[in-house]
Parts: structure tokens; sequence; C-alpha cells
């Protein structure tokens, strides 16, 4: 069996690992992937938004499955066009991934459907944003409606620092198209909670719950990244806050998308703040997070390639998705200036004792040499039967690693551990 996946990042290097598990398999192809995940899957070099192209490789190379990881292809309709040609696929189609594509969409969605998020209002025109600034409760929240490679958000701590931000969405235009519509929300308190579920549309299997960490330095300071670290399970996400998420945020939400016309299968990611009025959504995303996923899969113990065909099909069961009682760390080590100015093109050198831990997200091939390629250059993951044992090999893996101007955090699970205590 010839499988597809579209993506290049850390995300999609932990995919293509768990998928190897699958005896089925006989190839991975990753589009476009990246040097460092060249020995788990053929790298090819189309990018993951040019749709076009990706459709005319996988009938040519008669892909049999395909996943599609990253939000932009999944927005853009990746998944109608290879399933046009009648790839299947795991992943939601274009109707369905407007959840994460829009979040006028999915304020209002929530907002119809009773399921709890931070109240808010939606401007289209600045004058009114800026007139409903004059009065509204400081901090607060301003979310530009599109994709905006996970910066649309801004936390007004000030009214000036509101005002801002308005005026750089809608009048500067900082993410385009994406700040035509804005939405302006209240400011929520609370730990933070990631959880990935699996849907076929009819029944949601929540995976392992998952903290990140996005300040780019220790003790959650500095500027927000694309995520520096995750832990698994996350230590604010109990029993019975699971019980009510299943019932309030996640079987609601699968059947809202039902009742618009636009089912969603593949990944549901629910971004969860437990406020003290009980958990609420911060943001719904269509598929894996990243690094959520470098801890989440390496704590499955069932066949992923068997839970994404059930997806696809409609046949997924919660008894077929089984995870370990144990506990995942990852490290995510970055360039040196990351997520700002940051240099390139150093030799990354990977331990052999630790290659099946780490996951690749910016990295490439000079001749035999990998060199670092991104400012997130990868993922260090170590399991354990407990969090401090997880936490502890992580760091030991890191030492494993090594390239010039390498940085990371050193506080990786800190808070996870503070709060069982
Ligand atoms: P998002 O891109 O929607 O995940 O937002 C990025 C981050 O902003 C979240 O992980 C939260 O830490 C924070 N955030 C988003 N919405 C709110 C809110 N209503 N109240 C407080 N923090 C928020
Ligand atoms: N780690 C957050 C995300 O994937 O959006």
């Amino acid at each position: 069996m010839k499988v597809m996946v579209v993506g290049g990042g850390g995300r999609e290097h932990a995919i293509i690992k768990k998928l190897k598990e699958n005896k089925e398999i006989t190839s991975i192809y990753a589009l476009p992937g990246n040097g460092g995940m060249a020995e788990d899957a053929i790298c090819v070099n189309i990018g993951a938004k040019d749709i076009e192209n990706i459709v005319d490789f996988a009938v040519k190379e008669k892909i049999d499955y395909a996943v599609v990881a990253p939000d932009d292809p999944l927005v853009l309709g990746a998944v109608d066009a290879l399933n046009e040609v009648g790839i299947d696929c795991f992943g939601p189609n274009k109707a369905a991934a407007i959840i994460e594509g829009s979040k006028v969409f999915s304020k209002n969605l929530m907002k119809k459907y009773n399921i709890p998020t931070a109240e808010y209002e939606v401007f289209s025109n600045i004058e009114d944003a800026l007139k409903y600034l004059e009065t509204a409760p400081i901090p607060t929240v301003i979310k530009a409606d599109g994709l905006a490679l996970g910066k649309g958000v801004i936390i007004a701590m000030t009214r000036d620092e509101a005002i801002n931000a308005v005026r750089s969405m809608m009048e500067d235009k900082v993410f385009g198209e994406s700040g035509n519509n804005i939405v302006i929300e209240e400011f929520l308190e609370g730990p933070e909670v990631s959880v990935l579920s699996f849907t076929d549309g009819k029944t949601v299997v929540p995976m392992v719950s998952s903290m990140d960490h996005k300040r780019a330095l220790d003790g959650d300071n500095g500027l927000n990244t694309g995520g520096m670290g995750t832990i698994a399970p996350n230590p604010y996400y109990t029993e019975d806050i699971a019980k009510v998420c299943m019932e309030t945020i996640f079987k609601p939400t699968i059947n809202a998308m039902n009742s618009e016309g636009r089912t969603f299968k593949g990944c549901l990611y629910f971004g969860l703040m437990i406020t003290k009025n009980g958990p609420k959504v911060i943001e719904y995303n269509c598929r894996f997070g990243d690094p959520e996923t470098q801890v989440v899969l390496p704590l499955l113990e069932s066949d992923l390639l068997e839970i994404m065909k059930a997806t696809t099909y409609g046949t997924l069961k919660a008894e077929d998705v089984k995870f370990s009682n144990g506990s995942a760390a990852c490290v995510v080590m970055a360039s040196s200036g990351y997520p700002q100015k940051y240099e390139s093109g150093f030799e990354l050198k990977i331990d052999d004792s630790v290659k099946n831990k780490v996951y690749v997200a910016g990295a490439k091939l000079d001749g035999d040499v990998l060199k670092t390629a991104g400012g997130r250059v990868l993922g260090v993951t170590a399991t354990a039967q407990n969090l401090e044992d997880a936490i502890n090999k992580a760091y030991e893996n890191v030492n494993k690693v090594s390239f010039a101007n390498a940085f990371y955090r050193k506080d990786i699970g800190a808070k996870a551990l503070n709060a069982r205590r």
C-alpha cells in the first residue's frame, strides 16, 4: 500500500514514523517533507499548498491513501481535489475545514449550538470596531478571521494596544485578507489544554490530552512561537473535566457540523481553557497540532493507519483507539533568534541512539550532510511511566543532538509537574 503525507514539519514526521509501524504500507511519500525525514519517507519536492501538483503526483504514483496534515491545504480543499480523482484521504473537506479557516464561522457555530466559548462580537468595518473598543472590558482579545500562520491573535492588555491591533489588522492589513473581518472577544483565564480527537463525523474519540508551551523563553516569557515543547497527558485535564468536555463541547461540535451540512472527518483539535466557569473553547483546529502530535502519537498503542481509515469510511470505534498510561515530553530545539531573525545552514548531528525519538521540522540535505533550515529545527520526544521521567529523558536526548546556535526552553513540563503538587 502506498501512502502519501502532505506537509513537511515535525508533526508530519511524527505521523510518518507512526504510520511506518503498519506492515501493509510499502512506501510513504512526504510532500514536501524535509531532509531530516529522508530516512523515513520519500520526500517529493511539491509544496503543501500546490494542490494541482499534489493531485497529479498522487494519480501518477497510484497513491492508495493520503493524509493531508497542515491547515492551509485542508482549508484550500486538498481533500476534495484528491477525492475527486478517487483518492481516499485522512482530513476534513473544505466545507468542514472552515472550522479553523474562519474564526467568525467557528464563533458563530458555538453561539448557535450553545458550545461554551468566550463572549464576542464580529466586525467588518474599522469604525464599528474602534467604537466598540471605547467601552469594551480590558484586557480584550482581537482575532483576525482567517488563517494567519498562528499569529492572528492579539491579547491586548490596554485599550491602546487593542486599538493598535484593530488598526494593524483592518487598516494596515498585516494579515492580508484574513483581517477583513475580525473577532473581538472576552479575555479568559485558566490553564490551557489541547485535546486532539479522531472523528468519522458520527463518533468522536479524544486522544490523550496535552499541553503546549507557546512562548519562546522559560517561564512563559518572550514572543509567541509555533510551540517550544509539549507534554502529555495534561494534568489540568482531569477525568471529571474530560466528561464535561465530551458532553458540552466534543459531541455538540460534531453534531453542529452535521446540522450545518459540514460533516467533519479527520482530526479535530480542541484548544480549551479550563476557566472557573468550566471548560471553554479557545479555538478549533481542523488538523493535528504541532508540536502536540509529537507527544500524542508516541503514546498511541493502536495502529494509526487503521484509525485514520476508520475516520474516512465511517467505522470509527472508541475501543479501537488505545493510548498507553504513560507520559511523554517533547523539547523543541530552535535556531537562536527564532521566532524573529535567525541563521540556518549549520550541520545537524543526531546520534543514532535517539534517531527514532527526533522529529525534524526544519532541515535539508546538502549532499549527505544534514543542515538546519528553519526556525524550529526539531523536537526531541521521550516517553516514560511518569511525566517527570519523560521530561528528564527528553532533556537527556536533547544532549545527543547538536547544531550551532541551538536554543531550547529548559522548563518544558515544569508547570505541569507543579500542577500536580
Ligand atoms: P489561538 O490562535 O486562537 O490559539 O490563540 C492563541 C493563544 O491566544 C491561545 O493559545 C491563548 O493562549 C490565547 N487566547 C486566545 N483567545 C483567548 C481568550 N479569549 N482569552 C485569553 N487568551 C486567549
Ligand atoms: N500547537 C498549536 C497548533 O498546532 O495550532
